[in-house]
């Protein structure tokens, strides 16, 4: 009989297991009722005591071995009954994960903030969803003014009323509201205009605000922090000019222009053969902003600046469709592999 059990072994030891079904199959064969193992213990039961010793053993021996076999399969990772384990092979090489790439206008706000952060600018966020004070009133937009009218806004409810906001300004009035001069930040983030949508304007965009506020900012100051801006994101032969404008939270209030980066300024499609982009809205703080914040207008000033992140990259990657940027098209943002 011992021999019989010993021969059993090396044959548990060889029997292929390759799905649950063999497994199962493995385990009624040796474990099951009326299987090899109740066989043999039935057996057991005849030999002499003499005997009993050394084939107790060896009949324990083999239990334990058809369990290992058993425990060993189940605890085989990724076995399943329709994909059989199989040895692992350590050598075998990985399978290869592209890397992602970043999205174009994550790669232009990620300058922008380094730009800004390297002549001292901190950087922050708030909400999307706005009231009417943040967003309008408080910037100095008296209600039914008709600069209301350049932003058509995605009102969600009135009363007490709730839109999505229409630019990062609203920021500048909840960080003025929190923080006191001296102020130097700026606020990227999503803004939503009530807009149709074409190759040059969106629903939803990208906008970074930029805020000084402190004793003594003036203009130059304004007109110096963003032709070091223009140069650094689109090299050292950009020369700005600043056009007059309006906006109610600003006085004087500016448009920038950049010299055309595709063309240098000769003109192309891309300028409308100006040789100038318009690329940001600014202008010294408006008095009466700074008191609807509680900041004392006779001793500080302040300048602001707010600039579209899809025209930047538009104009610094030749994009000549700002739909692209929400389409997800891979052949699209595959080409921003690397860029970070
Ligand atoms: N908020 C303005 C816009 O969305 C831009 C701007 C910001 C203008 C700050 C002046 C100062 O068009």
């Amino acid at each position: 009989m011992k021999e019989k059990i010993q021969n059993l072994i090396e044959e548990v030891q060889l029997v292929s297991i390759s799905t649950a079904v063999e497994l199962e199959q493995f385990r009624i064969h040796y474990q099951g009722r009326k299987g090899i193992l109740a066989g043999l213990f039935g057996e057991f039961k005849r030999v002499p005591p003499a005997q009993k010793k050394e084939t107790g053993k060896i009949l324990n021996d083999l239990k334990m071995v058809v369990q290992a076999r058993i425990d060993a399969f189940i605890q085989e990772p990724g076995a399943t009954e329709e994909t059989p384990f199989t040895d692992l092979d350590l050598t075998r090489p990985v399978t290869y994960m592209e890397p992602g790439t970043r999205h174009p206008l994550s790669i232009v706000r990620n300058q922008i903030i380094g730009i800004f952060s390297r002549i001292g600018y901190t950087v922050a966020e708030d909400r999307e969803i706005e009231d009417d004070w943040h967003n309008f009133s408080a910037l100095n937009f008296p209600e039914e003014h008709p600069a209301r009218d350049m932003q058509d806004t995605f009102f969600i409810e009135k009363n007490p009323d709730i839109a999505l906001r229409t630019h990062t300004s609203s920021v500048q009035i909840r960080t003025m509201e929190k923080n006191k001069p001296p102020i130097r930040s700026i606020f990227p983030g999503r803004v939503f205009r009530n807009e149709v949508i074409s190759a040059r304007a969106h629903c939803i965009f990208h906008q970074v605000e930029g805020l000084s506020v402190d004793k003594d900012v003036s203009f130059r100051d304004l007109k110096q922090t963003l032709l070091y801006f223009a140069k650094e994101m689109f090299g050292d032969d950009t020369r700005i000019r600043l056009r007059p404008s309006y906006f109610p939270f600003t006085e004087p209030s500016g448009e920038m222009d950049v010299s055309c980066n595709i063309c240098g300024g000769k003109g192309c499609n891309i300028c409308k053969y100006t040789g100038w982009v318009e690329i940001l809205g600014c202008g010294m703080v408006h008095p009466a902003v700074l008191e609807n914040c509680n900041i004392d207008s006779e001793i500080y000033t302040g300048f602001a600046f707010g600039m579209g992140i899809e025209r930047i990259t538009m104009l610094k990657y030749q994009i000549k469709d700002l739909r692209l940027f929400f389409e997800n098209d891979l052949r699209f943002l595959n080409q921003f592999r690397g860029v970070f």
